[in-house]
């Protein structure tokens, strides 16, 4: 068998392109990931040429059984491309002259690798963002499930990462959440706008044989055809909304992540991580390391440089294809699989990791995070808000003064800044009580958590 020919392209040239121009311009490495893709469009593409007359039904069911042997060989490392190869199209296709002979030279009729690529890395993305949608519903559901087992668990609600108010841990929980929610509706979203078939849109032109796009579009799943061929082979911006998206969900990830690393501090002690989440220290035995939350919170910042690598990539680049778009799969795949990867370790940290429901509570002793629910019941005994906030800000005060917190007011004292309060401050100063109390829309209450979960998991399916 002849060594694979890596002058297909080059019939202008004398001289073949130098060893360093290879290795520097091949993506075969990358491309490597989409081999399926690619090979899923090329039996697509043979097939449809079979059916419109272009080819004879039996080339082009030979070609389809010939990529699909060259499938096998690249998946199984039997056939081991070089760098001569500009990328997994030229490799797949030289190949399959290989094997092939002269009806492999056929395949490429009617497309070039301008839409073969586009093609490739939508059809990769949808597959992709399938596994990513299913794995952030599987994190939401890790998270109800630990409202639904700890979240009546009260703790101090946090604003400037100081003490503020008296929440359930369910509401907090339900905070990570829904931004989680969101994020499936963005990949959706962006997945509906990218499930559009560039193949057969060729260069940038169309081509004058009989192709059905449609076809091939049906045959590899797609949804439709994009309806330009220019923007088809030079549109990069699904790449770019993707990208968002998964750099946005990074950032909640990393949100939660840094509370994790604060949480299972010894300062606050709220969680211990499961020990096959923690890492130790190659020097201080003692230390139960909550690396896996740091690198989520590490990777975050990859993510959203993977989106300014691509937003900078297309912004100058004139209509139609540019070879510089080779360059979107690094930061396209990365941003994809760090973010897939990220939500599996998140929801794994959350399922073993264990919660202090007494250090959480003991955080709301000795401070002053029921000071609202005392000017919120000046309010209801007729106190204008404005009014009710400076008294109690004095009332603040003055427990500091003598080195007291709220618990130690008694109704007498209280009366002294405003007549209005009651005898009985005790519901008052119970921050479960308070907690209760605030069954607004989207409030802290339990039944406001439980209504959430009910929603939150519906859409989870
Ligand atoms: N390897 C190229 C890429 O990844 C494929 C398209 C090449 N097209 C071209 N006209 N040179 O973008």
């Amino acid at each position: 068998m002849s060594e694979p020919d890596p002058n297909l392209l080059r019939g202008r040239f004398d001289q073949p392109t130098s060893g360093d121009m290879q290795r520097y311009s091949t993506s075969l490495a990358i491309d490597l990931r989409m081999l399926d893709e690619d090979i899923d469009g090329s039996v697509a593409h043979a097939t449809m040429l079979g059916e419109v007359g272009i080819l004879d039904p039996g080339e082009a069911e030979r070609l389809c059984a010939g990529l699909e042997e060259v499938r096998g060989e690249l998946a199984s490392g039997a056939w081991v491309p070089g760098d001569e190869h500009e990328d997994v199209h030229m490799a797949v296709e030289a190949r399959l002259i290989e094997l092939l002979g002269d009806l492999g030279k056929k395949l490429h009729t009617a497309r070039s690798r301008n839409d073969q690529v586009a093609t490739d890395v939508r059809l990769w993305l949808k597959r992709r963002l399938g596994e990513l949608d299913a794995a952030l519903a599987e994190l939401v559901n890790t998270l109800l499930d630990r409202v639904e087992s700890d979240g009546k668990t009260l703790l101090p609600g946090y604003t400037h990462l100081q003490r503020g108010q008296p929440i359930l841990l369910g509401h907090h929980l339900l905070a990570h959440a829904w931004p989680l929610v969101r994020d499936r509706e963005r990949l959706v979203d962006a997945t509906r706008r990218l499930d559009r078939s560039p193949l057969g849109a060729c260069a940038m032109a169309g081509t004058p044989h009989p192709i059905d796009r449609a076809s091939t579009a049906e045959a590899m799943g797609f949804a439709g055809v994009a309806d330009n061929a220019m923007d088809a082979v030079a549109a990069r911006d699904h790449e770019q909304e993707v990208a968002a998206a998964c750099a946005i969900c990074m950032t909640h990830l990393s949100r939660m992540a840094e509370e994790l690393v604060l949480w299972s501090s010894s300062e606050f002690a709220f969680v211990r991580l499961g020990e096959d989440y923690a890492t130790g220290s190659s020097i201080m035995p003692q230390k139960r390391n909550p690396d896996a939350a740091e690198l989520v919170r590490g990777k975050s910042s990859r993510v959203c440089g993977d989106l300014m690598a691509l937003l900078h990539l297309v912004k100058a680049l004139p209509l139609a294809y540019n070879r510089d778009l080779q360059e979107d799969r690094e930061p396209l795949f990365d941003a994809v699989e760090t973010t897939l990867a990220s939500v599996g370790i998140m929801a794994g940290m959350w399922r073993t990791l264990e919660l202090s429901r007494e250090r959480f509570e003991k955080a709301l002793e000795g401070d002053f995070s029921l000071a609202t629910e005392l000017a919120d019941l000046l309010v209801e005994r007729g106190v204008a808000f404005r009014e009710a906030h400076e008294v109690v800000g004095r009332i603040v005060r003055w427990c500091e003064d003598q080195g007291s917190d709220l618990g130690a007011l008694t109704p007498e004292a209280a009366k002294r800044f405003h007549p209005r309060f009651p005898d009985d401050l005790g519901p008052w100063l119970d921050p479960r009580a308070a907690a209760e109390r605030r069954t607004s829309l989207g409030g802290t209450a339990w039944v406001e958590v439980e209504r959430q979960v009910r929603v939150l998991r519906q859409g989870m399916g």
